[in-house]
């Protein structure tokens, strides 16, 4: 869910863009971040954990802890509180990541 008037700051949700996550298409809006629009859109795993391969979502939603890292635009390890949307990104969880991948698949 999109939250379009926010009651002390107003309108917030400017243009809409379209993203793109496991190449499914989902509508976002300038200025959300990445992870934020997911979100909206009801994802709320954006990754696995390296050691033990378990669920990741946001955690701080502010660029300290990593727990949003995802690949985006072909580009891993993108902290995903701190990056905005883009019309046509495409953003993948962080399972194509070489470490994560060889956690859960033994590559
Ligand atoms: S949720 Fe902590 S860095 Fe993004």
């Amino acid at each position: 869910m999109h939250i379009k008037h926010h009651p002390i700051l107003g309108e917030q949700l400017q243009k809409q863009v379209t993203i793109y996550f496991k190449d499914e298409p989902y509508t976002a809006y300038e200025q959300q971040s990445v992870a934020a629009a997911l979100l909206a859109n009801d994802i709320k795993q954006l990754g696995v954990s390296r050691n033990l391969v378990q669920p990741r979502g946001m955690f701080c939603s502010r660029g300290r802890c990593c727990s949003c890292y995802m690949t985006v635009n072909g580009e891993d390890h993108v902290r995903t509180c701190m990056t905005k949307v883009v019309d046509g990104m495409k953003i993948y969880p962080n399972d194509g990541d070489p470490q994560v991948r060889s956690e859960s698949h033994g590559d």
